[in-house]
């Protein structure tokens, strides 16, 4: 078969079975003009496994197809998807056609949002033409199904009212303002960087603000306090946006004695530790971070998730530098989640020598983080893609892979790593990798030794 012929086979196979999986289940496929309602086989392995399919497949036969010269006149603008992303989920235009089925002529999306009318047709237009937002009649935009997840969690009169607070629990317009705020401005320094930038400077972050402080540093300052507090809204919604699954079964934690103490080192505001604490009440957890994210963010998140775990002990949250020596010694567990690939490899070895110092003989660490896949084929991939497709499966993979990987070199000189760019900071710090889950995120298993 050619290229061509197997990728619109696989498009077309991939459709058939996601409308099997939907009618067997009782439910319509969700339309693209609706807004976004979780839906029972959202995580269901099988769908996602397929999905990855018809969007990996479906990218590569518009790159086979289009002319290069469009490829490349697609790819180089991109930044405006971020800058019309970042300013209608900043500005709350999802909000305020929450209510409006039918749509709101943009003259009033501007008049309550502040922006003009003109301007912001385009903006808007932009969008609905990449599928965001829906233009029902000229200049009347509506919601769907992808715009509606930038909805934010409190009504728009009172996210106008509150600037500092707009982004608790609205965790995807968090993703978008945490996107195309910092992290854009400190892109446009990203060429700079790698180019021109004395070996000094850590990442373009430090360039574009001017600063030595890491990226945590510089949210614990006062002006940046309420990008800090936009950022845990992005973690806390990390905990919830994978499936539950990875960690629960990431680790035989059912095997640990009750009363065990589980260290989440660098945990955020602790959304791995709930999902954990919820499954394993019989453990101890202690959720270890910066000051500022312990005594504001964490304190507020666990008095809204679950008070009672911190009032009858099962949690505990501690504030803890994990540059300075560990203070729980001989923990059951030590786990990082989305830690070690904030790090180049030196601080990442300080980071795990402390804990393994700590650690007692049976002592595990386990990491979970995104593991970096080769797009061509490797033996310690994931299992061959259909042909023609990619080994990393292209976009929806190891596109998102990739995407985070120059996201961590722009914001802190960190990087994905492969399992044996984890296994060597394993033996460098006296760590053996005992076992490797490959996932949306893989889970690696460390011994003391
Ligand atoms: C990418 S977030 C991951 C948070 C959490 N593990 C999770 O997955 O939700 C990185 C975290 O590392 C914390 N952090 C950065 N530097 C730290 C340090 N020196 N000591 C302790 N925590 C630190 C940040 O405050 C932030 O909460």
């Amino acid at each position: 078969m050619s290229p061509l012929a197997s990728l619109t086979s696989i498009i077309s196979s991939g459709v058939q079975t996601l409308e099997y999986a939907y009618s067997d289940h009782g439910v319509p496929f969700p339309s693209l003009d609706e807004p976004y309602c979780p839906g029972p086989l959202d995580n269901d392995a099988a769908v996602t496994a397929t999905t990855h399919l018809i969007v990996a497949a479906a990218y590569q036969l518009i790159a086979t197809v289009r002319l290069p010269i469009a490829t490349i006149h697609d790819y180089a603008p991109s930044m405006y998807m971020s800058s019309a992303l970042g300013l209608v989920t900043d500005v709350e235009v999802p909000d305020v056609l929450k209510d409006e089925p039918a749509g709101l002529h943009v003259d009033a999306i501007g008049a309550k949002v502040d922006v003009d009318p003109g301007k912001l047709a385009r903006v808007l237009r932009y969008l609905a033409t990449r599928h965001v937002f829906r233009e029902v009649t000229p200049n009347v935009f509506a919601n769907n199904r992808i715009s509606s997840a930038l909805v934010k969690n409190q009504p728009f009169q009172q996210l106008k009212a509150k600037k500092s607070i707009n982004y608790d629990g609205a965790t995807t317009a968090a993703i978008v303002g945490h996107m195309t705020d910092e992290s854009q401005i400190s892109n446009s320094f990203f060429i700079e960087y790698l180019r021109d930038a004395p070996k000094d400077v850590e990442a373009p972050f430090h360039l574009a603000f001017k600063t030595k402080l890491t990226l945590w540093e510089w949210y614990e300052e006062p002006s940046n306090r309420v990008r800090g507090r936009r950022f845990a809204n992005v973690m806390a919604g990390d905990g919830e946006r994978f499936p539950a699954t990875i960690f629960i079964e990431g680790f035989e934690w059912s095997s640990l004695e009750a009363g065990s103490i589980v260290v989440d080192v660098g945990g955020g505001v602790g959304s791995v530790t709930l999902t954990l604490a919820k499954a394993f009440p019989q453990l101890k957890y202690i959720v270890q971070d910066l000051r500022e994210v312990i005594d504001d963010q964490a304190q507020q998140y666990w008095e809204q998730k679950s008070p009672q775990s911190i009032s009858d002990g099962t949690v505990v949250l501690q504030t803890h530098n994990f540059f300075k020596p560990q203070p729980v010694k001989d923990a059951v567990v030590y786990f990082l989640r989305g830690i070690i690939h904030n790090w180049t490899d030196a601080m990442s070895i300080t980071i795990l020598k402390h804990l393994r110092v700590a650690a007692g003989p049976s002592s595990k660490l386990v990491i979970f983080d995104m593991l970096m896949l080769y797009a061509c084929p490797d033996p310690a991939g994931l299992p061959p893609p259909p042909y023609p497709l990619l080994a990393n499966l292209g976009l929806p993979v190891g596109g998102f892979i990739t995407s985070f990987d120059l996201h961590m070199l722009n914001m802190l000189n960190g990087q994905e790593r492969t399992v044996n760019q984890f296994m060597a900071l394993g033996e460098a710090t006296g760590w053996k990798l005992e076992d490797v889950k490959p996932g949306a995120l893989g889970v690696l298993v460390f011994s003391a030794v």
